[in-house]
């Protein structure tokens, strides 16, 4: 079986490593045919690489070859990788793609795309690396009514806080080791900013609650404003601080979604997903807590879910597999700033002991956080439940007090 790889970036070319070193045995234990990459479309130039002679900057070369039925599409971002995926699906090509950007803003469309041409357009690589979430989400909980989903979704983040946490690295350092290592995103900002994590959690929440949902209407937000000094609290607090996506089905069937920073407690399941390793908590009526662990990025993890869904295509060329989603449902999701949660809160004063009876006064009873080399010009502390807005209004009212951090307290 031919198959064409589009981009040789670092998961483009793991795809190509895999296929070449494992090919021929791939026949004997999962397919009836030789896997074989015929052509990588690439517009750098690779002239030492071993598969130069695969290489090609004509897509043409591609959808017009008939031997070639399963494209791998690992250019990332939107352009040309939804026009490529288009055409292919159109053409009557299966596509295997590890593309969140692609698959959160554009899955309905190459789905009914797929749907129409009778091809399969698989994913599993584009959310958690190498661990298997998409399938099992879909078919093995598929008895389930989903309550919720709490995941550690972004691998570069993860590692920075854990570089953070562990070693007190800067967050500018611990990016630095990320992206030598094949982590980060062409662009950190999508990681760092946690839109990276926001596409992930749209399409396990498509899949689980059976819309789509576009990032545009989830709020998200990143690392970039942690402090050390926070850190430092969250430990005295018995607690980390993870980017945590979670989408949780309310009673009244609204969906509360968001990315965003999260003192998590180290009696979580999620407190002791470190580096680059990724985790994702799904709560079903059914089975209650399933956890999902592994690596969440690099060449070698994600090119393994991508190979594992062009196997799957190989062999079911005249089948569809059924995973996917509907059009969005209008108004479903909730606006974030109407949910209650605990929060900690970092606040600059003028002297911390004249200020408390004023903060306790407008905030009621707080769990009060030290942390060694604090002086009395900072505060920091944990709230009761509050909604975002009643919390920063109670805050911009209390005098001689400037918010510096505001982190949600984790409910997984
Ligand atoms: N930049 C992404 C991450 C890559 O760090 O998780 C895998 O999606």
């Amino acid at each position: 079986m031919n198959i064409a790889v589009l981009g040789y970036g670092t998961v483009g070319s793991g795809v190509v490593e895999i296929i070449n070193n494992r090919g021929k045995d791939l026949m004997n234990k999962k397919m009836s045919e030789n896997l074989f990459v015929k052509y990588i479309l690439e517009i750098r130039d690779f002239p030492d690489d071993k598969n130069k002679e695969k290489f090609t900057k004509n897509f043409e070369d591609i959808i017009r070859d008939h031997e070639i039925s399963v494209v791998v599409e690992t250019i990332g971002g939107i352009n040309p990788a939804f026009d490529f995926t288009s055409r292919c699906l159109s053409a009557g090509k299966h596509v295997v793609t590890s593309n969140k950007e692609l698959v959160a803003e554009k899955g309905l469309e190459l789905l009914e795309l797929a749907k129409k041409n009778n091809v399969n357009f698989l994913f599993e690589a584009s959310v958690g690396g190498g661990i298997p979430i998409l399938r099992p989400l879909s078919v093995c909980l598929a008895a389930n009514n989903i309550r919720s989903i709490n995941g550690i979704l972004n691998g570069t983040t993860n590692f920075i806080l854990t570089k953070m946490i562990s070693d007190n690295m800067s967050f500018e350092t611990a990016l630095k080791i990320a992206q030598k290592k094949g982590y980060a995103e062409k662009d950190p900002t999508a990681d760092v900013e946690g839109h990276d994590a926001c596409r992930k959690i749209c399409i396990l929440a498509a899949l689980a609650f059976g819309n789509h949902i576009y990032p545009k209407d989830v709020h998200s937000e990143g690392i970039t404003k942690i402090m050390l000094e926070d850190v430092a609290y969250a430990a005295s607090y018995n607690s980390v601080i993870k980017l945590i996506g979670t989408a949780q089905q309310l009673n009244n069937g609204q969906l509360y979604i968001l990315v965003s920073p999260a003192i998590v407690n180290k009696t979580s399941q999620l407190a002791s997903v470190d580096d680059v390793f990724n985790a994702i908590l799904v709560d079903g009526d059914a089975t209650d807590e399933v956890l999902f662990y592994g690596k969440g990025a690099g060449k070698f993890p994600t090119a393994s879910a991508v190979v594992a869904d062009v196997i799957d295509a190989c062999n079911h060329t005249d089948k569809r597999r059924l995973i996917g989603w509907g059009p969005e449902k209008k108004g479903v999701i909730v606006d974030y700033k109407t949910i209650k949660n605990q929060y900690y809160v970092r606040l600059r004063v003028f002297d911390s002991f004249q200020i408390l009876p004023t903060i306790k006064a407008n905030l009621g009873d707080i769990h009060l956080l030290s942390r060694s080399g604090a002086t009395t010009l900072e505060l920091a502390f944990i709230t009761n439940e509050y909604t975002e807005t009643e919390l920063i209004d109670k805050i911009e009212n209390i005098k001689g007090a400037e918010l510096k951090s505001l982190i949600r307290v984790a409910k997984c």
